[in-house]
């Protein structure tokens, strides 16, 4: 089921997740959801707060840009090593038609529990790399506006909250404009 994505400024997205205790078939359900809306979305990740759930959950497929990758499920995700400094221009599904350059290390190993529940770890580099760390960030309520300086998180504000009122209209208007039920119920 696609989800729908939190678009940023939204205080879901400011709070810290809550590790998973089990992956059990509730939380499977969430990463096929999460895949399926990131997929949607022509995102290369997403994080379980973008889509309103606080668990440290992430679904990343980095395929469409970099050679030999697939869907990779993270959950509970730790960084276990992380080294050298690299700079690249994210984007964020919560922060549409915005990008700027963040820097981040560059190469992290991460471990995590994947969709069985099964522990492992993942050496990162190239665009994988920086999906981990943007999206590990979203899990503890920091996006990649907060790598920022403040007028220029000011400005995306701005535009987010325009960006915000112009879907609200648009959906007031879809309303009004949808056919008449003759059986309201
Ligand atoms: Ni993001």
């Amino acid at each position: 089921m696609i989800r729908e994505i939190l678009i940023w400024p939204d205080p879901v997205l400011k709070q810290p997740a809550r590790s998973v205790e089990r992956v059990d078939d509730g939380v499977r359900r969430l990463l096929d959801d999460m895949a399926e809306t990131m997929y949607a979305a022509d995102g290369v990740g997403l994080a379980a707060p973008q889509v309103g759930e606080l668990v440290r959950c992430i679904v990343i497929d980095t395929s469409p840009k970099q050679e030999g990758q697939h869907l990779i499920h993270l959950v509970n995700p730790e960084i276990v090593l992380a080294e050298g400094v690299t700079t690249y221009t994210e984007g964020c599904l919560s922060i549409p038609g915005e990008a700027e350059e963040v820097e981040r290390a560059a190469r992290v190993v991460v471990r995590a529990l994947d969709r069985s529940g099964k522990p492992f770890e993942l050496d990162c580099d190239g665009l994988l790399n920086i999906a981990v760390q943007h999206e590990m960030d979203h899990l503890q309520g920091t996006l990649f506006v907060d790598h920022l300086s403040a007028l220029k998180r000011e400005l995306i504000r701005k535009r987010m909250k325009k960006l915000k009122a112009e879907k609200a209209a648009e959906r007031a208007e879809s309303v009004k404009k949808a056919p008449r039920h003759e059986s309201a119920l």
